[in-house]
């Protein structure tokens, strides 16, 4: 097992910064983070899984040590097919904690080999979520304090549709 590079997965509907800050931390921990954006066929999400991708590949751009890729299926057998051993979450508060402890029982129940490293979310990022994008993007409100800069027009562009 290959401990110098973890798995950051999650949704990404759409990435902000609550993620990047996660991202930067563990890029500064491991030697490469792999970002796993869920392609879920049943699940469509707010923004297609394409467009997730190309939000996070701009948003991380300048950070060498970090990839992109989707997945789908379950979380456990990627880490196995990519001989990952180490997943990275990050963990705003006690109902995060509660939620991620059960999936980290459960991947650990379906991959043995496997962590789950928690993060806690820096005092600046702890209170955002990509849920609160959406709906604060919905109503038109600025959405600057919460998404990279490279993405923020992207967001925009998907709302004024709606
Ligand atoms: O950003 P999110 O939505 O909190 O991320 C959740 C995610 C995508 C990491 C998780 O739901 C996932 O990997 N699902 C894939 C299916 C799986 O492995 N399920 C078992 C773990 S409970």
């Amino acid at each position: 097992m290959n401990h110098s590079r973890c798995l950051y997965p999650g949704s990404f509907d759409p990435v902000t910064l609550g993620h990047m800050d996660i991202i930067r931390r563990a890029a500064g921990i491991f030697d490469t983070v792999v970002v796993g954006v869920l392609h879920n066929p049943e699940k469509q999400g707010c923004f297609p899984v394409e467009k997730r991708l190309d939000m996070l590949r701009r948003a991380c751009g300048g950070l060498s040590n970090v990839e992109i890729i989707s997945y789908g299926g379950l979380l456990a057998q990627l880490t196995k097919e990519m001989d990952i051993s180490v997943v990275v979450r990050g963990v705003r508060g006690v109902g995060d904690l509660e939620s991620e402890t059960v999936m980290a029982r459960i991947n650990r129940q379906l991959n043995p080999a496997l962590e789950t490293l928690f993060l806690p979310a820096s005092p600046e990022t702890g209170e955002i979520s990509a849920s609160m994008v959406r709906q604060l993007a919905s109503f038109g409100a600025d959405l600057s304090p919460y998404v990279p800069p490279q993405v923020l027009p992207d967001i925009l562009a998907a709302f004024q549709h709606k």
